[in-house]
């Protein structure tokens, strides 16, 4: 049986990164990384950019060049999944091996793409964009012919995987049930800024419309049907329609959660010697006011892998990064800080015709959050504004004349 002091199931941005601060931290046990995906750990986010343009060749979003985790003594099991966790025995049972025992476990499992509930949503040709064999299988289908596409889900997966495929001469529809693109994580501005963008670049943006049934010539899908009744011929679809928690072993342990794996501040499950980061783990952010919440995000999987790792090596501190987050679409550079949620006021600053603006989050008179389309300055400042819950009236905001650093 094999054993190891530190065990991290999951090998994206938060278990690489749980490995890399533990050696950073001088954690000198032996630390294994347990992980589905085949490749050593590469980066998500280029997955529907970069990558899938052709801009990027995987070895160049490697998070670490392979030889890295043979140097630190990090352990890779590559393409082998965690079926069951005794918490009692500190024992997983894997696939296809003896069960490995750990001294501490940090759970990193991310999410899987969430597929579509309808008939046809497993047939050839319709994939998502969550792991490199997604983006292979979508980028030779591609290389093969494939012209007309629909995207289900107006998410950044959607949005940047549109993109990508009207950047390189596809015909792309684009199917959003709610009646805004990125409804769940910006405001109405920002929301309609890119639904007029995407059309400017021959999207065919559908908005308030669901899917009744992909339509099947043999075993690939041949078109989408909508809930209107309208049936959009295509060779290919992409479904970007959010993420389920990659839970399972946790929860048949025991582990309190629901939607996610729910965390202390030290990114502590219920289990004993189980910590659980990144997009699967259920915490109180401090920037959304303490509620109860999952984040997905590189940022988030990174920094919650440091405090997991902080509490294995003794020295623990509390969870509470500024959430951050980015998204490239044509030449658009999206970041945003903080967190929108709970907002009751918004502010424009500058004009979006100008395709340079931000939009200004306030909650009860304070700060709580920026979206910036290419303004990096108002980005790298905004943020202290944001760290500082800052309380600026919404009209000195507006004044594009004066820097927002000058505002705190
Ligand atoms: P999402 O939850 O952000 O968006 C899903 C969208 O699909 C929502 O607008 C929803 O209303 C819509 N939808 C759901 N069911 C639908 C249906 N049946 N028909 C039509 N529309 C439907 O999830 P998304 O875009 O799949 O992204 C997954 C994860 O990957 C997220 O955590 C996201 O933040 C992350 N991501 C990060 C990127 C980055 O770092 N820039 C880029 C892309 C994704």
């Amino acid at each position: 049986m094999m054993h190891a002091d530190v065990v991290i199931v999951g090998t994206g941005h938060g278990g690489a990164q749980a490995a890399i601060s533990l050696r950073q931290l001088g954690f000198e046990g032996s630390i294994l990384m347990i992980g589905r995906d085949s490749s050593p750990p590469y980066e998500r986010p280029p997955l529907s950019k970069e990558y899938l343009s052709g801009e990027k060749a995987f070895e160049r979003i490697l998070i670490r060049p392979e030889k890295f985790w043979q140097d630190k003594q990090v352990d890779l099991m590559l393409g082998v999944n965690v079926s069951r966790l005794d918490p009692a025995a500190h024992e997983l049972s894997i696939s296809g091996g003896e069960p490995v025992t750990y001294g501490s476990l940090i759970w990193a499992g991310g999410g899987d793409a969430r597929r579509l509930d309808c008939p046809g949503g497993y047939l050839d040709g319709v994939h998502a964009v969550r792991d490199k064999p997604d983006a292979d299988r979508l980028m030779a289908e591609l290389a093969g012919g494939a012209k007309r596409v629909v995207v289900i889900g107006g998410g950044y997966i959607g949005l940047e995987a549109a993109a990508v495929l009207a950047k390189r001469g596809c015909s792309v529809t684009l199917v959003e049930m709610q009646d805004r693109l990125l409804s769940r994580v910006a405001g109405e501005d920002l929301s309609r800024f890119y639904e007029a963008e995407h059309r400017a670049h021959g999207v065919d943006v559908r908005l308030g419309t669901g899917v009744e049934c992909l339509v099947a010539d043999g075993d690939r899908v041949a078109g989408v049907t909508l809930t209107s009744g309208e049936t959009i011929p295509c060779e290919m679809v992409v479904v970007g329609i959010g993420i389920v928690p990659s839970i399972g072993p946790l929860i048949g342990a025991g582990a309190a959660g629901a939607n996610g794996v729910d965390v202390d501040e030290y990114c502590r499950t219920s289990l004993s010697d189980v910590y659980a980061i990144g997009d699967c783990a259920a915490h109180a952010n401090p920037y959304a006011d303490g509620a109860v919440i999952r984040l997905e995000s590189v940022q988030n999987a990174h920094d919650m892998a440091t405090t997991a790792a902080r509490a294995i090596c003794g020295d623990p501190q509390p969870y509470d990064a500024l959430p951050w987050f980015w998204s490239n679409q044509y030449d658009l550079k999206l970041q945003t800080v903080g967190l929108s949620m709970g907002h009751d006021t918004t502010v424009l600053r500058g004009d979006p015709a100008s395709r340079s603006f931000s939009v200004i989050y306030l909650k009860e008179g304070r700060v709580i959050a920026l979206d910036c389309v290419n303004a990096v300055k108002d980005y790298v400042q905004g943020r202290k504004l944001v760290e500082a819950r800052a309380s600026i009236a919404p009209e000195l905001l507006l004044d594009t004349e004066t820097p927002l650093k000058a505002m705190l």
